[in-house]
């Protein structure tokens, strides 16, 4: 419906055309920063590592696999380890299942599956062991993800905790409280080590 007053091709009427195009312009460039801030605050801060990952962790990590497999005396046995991240050392097991929450670390890894240490896709039961290195205290729900590893393993569990980490008393506590264990000292974690 025409206003009184306002002529098509009057000066009004052009203003009002261009003050309205600028709005939708304003509105438009709004919304495309909301989806590219939205969409990088979806991504984990592992996923924004994840290219340079290996790079600067793998020889430390690479150091800690090593401890786990010769004092688990891990052989054949099918082993899930939790927050896998990029799982570069899988090769060093033969039965290797990796499960992480950040898509980009586990990007191409076909061994690896996305999902959350908290809530495990696997029954009671199914692996012989579980391993889990530098990743408990990234954990939303600790406590949890303890129990879910109790529920999948069978008889052997290996956790690396990263020492300066804030939680770590807490995390020994409950790792006690559910696994007979013993400590081995590594030089940025202690490496809990159990078999039934
Ligand atoms: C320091 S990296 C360790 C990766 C690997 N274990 C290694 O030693 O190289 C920690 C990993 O835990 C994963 N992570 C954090 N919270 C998780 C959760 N709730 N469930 C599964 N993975 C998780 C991160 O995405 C990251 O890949």
């Amino acid at each position: 419906m025409r206003q009184p007053g306002i002529e098509p091709g009057s000066r009004r009427w052009q203003r009002r055309i261009l003050t309205i195009v600028l709005l939708a312009r304003i509105l438009a460039s709004f919304k495309i920063i909301y989806i590219l801030f939205d969409y990088t605050n979806f991504m984990t801060y592992y996923d924004k590592i994840a290219k340079g990952y290996n790079e600067l962790y793998k020889e430390e990590q690479l150091n800690k696999v090593k401890l786990i497999i010769k004092n688990l005396n891990i052989k054949d046995e099918k082993v899930l380890d939790i927050g896998c991240g990029t799982a570069f050392y899988s090769n060093l097991f033969k039965n290797y299942t990796g499960i992480d929450n950040s898509k980009e670390m586990i990007k191409g890894k076909k061994e690896c599956i996305y999902g959350n240490a908290e809530n495990l896709p696997f029954k009671d039961k199914s692996f012989d062991a579980v391993i889990c290195i530098t990743s408990i205290h990234n954990f939303k729900d600790v406590k949890k993800a303890i129990s879910e590893m109790k529920r999948v393993y069978k008889n052997k569990v290996a956790i690396s905790v990263l020492k300066k980490a804030k939680k770590f008393g807490e995390i020994r506590k409950l790792i006690k409280e559910n696994f007979d264990v013993k400590e081995i000292e590594e030089e940025k974690d202690v490496i809990f080590i159990g078999a039934k």
